[in-house]
C-alpha cells in the first residue's frame, strides 16, 4: 500500500500543560510527563516580582532540556512592558518550539515579534503562537490570523484563554460554556482558514475529572487540536479524548487502501460498503492515519 502519509505534516497538541517558570517542583517534573508539550508560563502565573527570578529558572531548565519528544513553549508577558522584552531576550537565548504571546489583539502583536526574531536570526523552526483571550482578539481572530500568510510571521497556533475573556465580557463560567461557544468557534473558523492548530482553553476545576472528560469532548466536537491543562492529572484525559479515535483511524486506512486500488485512479467517489467516499476524503484520511503513526512512535519513545 502507498504509504500517504509520508507527506504530510502533523503535530500532536493534544496535552499543552502550562507549568509556571516560577515552580521549580513543577518544572523538575517534565521529563516524567506524558503530555504533547511543556508551555512554560512566564505570565499570569507568576507574580510581578517573581518574574526574574522564573526566568533563571527557565535559563537553566534550556541548559538541561528535558523535553524528549515534547514541545516546548514559552509563554511570554506583553512585548510592551519591560517583562516582555526581557523575556523575549530569554526566549532568543533557550530557542523552544514557539513564544506565546499573550492578549493578542491585531496583526501587529505578532509582526512586532516577528521582525524582533528576524533581526536577531533566530531559527525558521521557532514558531509564534497567539493567545486569543480578549474581546479584540476574538473580533479580530480572522485578520490576526491572516498574518499567518505571511512566512516571516511565524505563525504557527492559536490558544483560547477563557479566564481573561470571561473577566473581560463578564460572560460567567457555566457548564457546557454554552454562551462562549459562538466566540470560541469564531477563533477555530479563523484558525482553519488560514491552517493553523488550535488548542482550547485551561479547565480550572483540577480535581473533577468528570467534568474535565466532558470539556475535552466538548473541544474535540468544537474542531480543537487539543487542550491547555493546568495540571498532571488532566494529561491522560486529554490525551485520549483528542487522540484519532481507533474506529476513525481504521475506516481512514480503509479509505486510503480503497483509493490506491488500480482500478479506482480514475475516480472520484467510490462506494465503501453503502457509503460514498470522495476522493476529498483522502486528505483527511491522510491527515488521521499520520497522527495515529506519530502518537504510536511517540509513545514508544517515551517508553
Ligand atoms: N506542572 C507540573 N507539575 C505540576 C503542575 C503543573 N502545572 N501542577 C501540579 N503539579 C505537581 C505538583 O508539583 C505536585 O507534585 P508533588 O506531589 O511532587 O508535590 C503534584 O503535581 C500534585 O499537585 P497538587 O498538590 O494536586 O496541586 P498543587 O497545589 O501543587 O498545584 C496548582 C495546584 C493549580 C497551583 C498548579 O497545578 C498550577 O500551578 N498549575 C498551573 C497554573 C498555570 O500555569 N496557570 C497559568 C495558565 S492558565
Ligand atoms: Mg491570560
Amino acid at each position: 500500500m502507498v504509504n500517504f502519509s509520508e507527506n504530510i505534516s502533523v503535530k500532536p497538541r493534544r496535552s499543552l500543560l502550562s507549568v509556571p517558570a516560577v515552580n521549580v517542583r513543577a518544572l523538575e517534573k517534565i521529563s516524567e510527563l506524558d503530555c504533547d508539550g511543556v508551555i512554560l508560563d512566564l505570565e499570569d502565573s507568576v507574580a510581578p516580582d517573581m518574574k526574574g527570578k522564573a526566568r533563571d529558572n527557565l535559563a537553566r531548565l534550556f541548559a538541561d532540556a528535558p523535553f524528549g519528544g515534547r514541545e516546548a513553549i514559552i509563554r511570554i508577558n506583553p512585548l510592551s512592558t519591560t517583562d516582555g522584552k526581557a523575556d523575549l531576550q530569554l526566549v532568543l537565548s533557550c530557542l523552544p518550539d514557539a513564544v506565546l504571546l499573550p492578549k493578542v489583539e491585531q496583526p501587529a502583536d505578532i509582526h512586532a515579534v516577528a521582525d524582533l526574531l528576524a533581526e536577531t536570526d533566530a531559527p525558521e523552526r521557532l514558531k509564534v503562537w497567539a493567545m486569543i483571550e480578549t474581546p479584540f482578539g476574538v473580533l479580530n481572530a480572522a485578520s490576526i490570523a491572516d498574518a499567518a500568510h505571511t512566512p516571516q510571521a511565524r505563525l504557527a497556533a492559536f490558544v483560547i484563554g477563557l479566564n481573561d475573556l470571561r473577566k473581560e465580557t463578564r460572560v460567567p463560567s457555566l457548564p457546557g460554556r454554552s454562551y462562549l461557544v459562538p466566540w470560541m468557534m469564531q477563533v477555530v473558523l479563523a484558525a482553519r482558514a488560514y491552517g493553523l492548530d488550535v488548542i482550547d482553553s485551561v479547565s480550572n476545576d483540577f480535581r473533577d475529572i468528570a467534568a474535565f472528560e466532558a470539556e475535552c469532548e466538548q473541544g474535540r466536537a468544537m474542531g480543537f487540536d487539543g487542550k491547555m491543562l493546568i495540571h498532571p492529572a488532566q494529561i491522560e484525559p486529554a490525551n485520549r479524548h483528542f487522540a484519532p479515535d481507533g474506529a476513525a483511524v481504521a475506516e481512514a486506512r480503509a479509505i486510503l487502501a480503497a483509493f490506491a486500488k488500480p482500478e479506482s485512479v480514475e475516480l472520484n467517489v467510490i462506494n465503501m460498503n453503502g457509503r460514498m467516499i470522495e476522493r476529498l476524503h483522502v486528505v483527511e484520511a491522510e491527515r488521521l492515519v499520520a497522527m495515529a503513526d506519530i502518537i504510536a512512535q511517540g509513545k514508544a519513545k517515551k517508553t
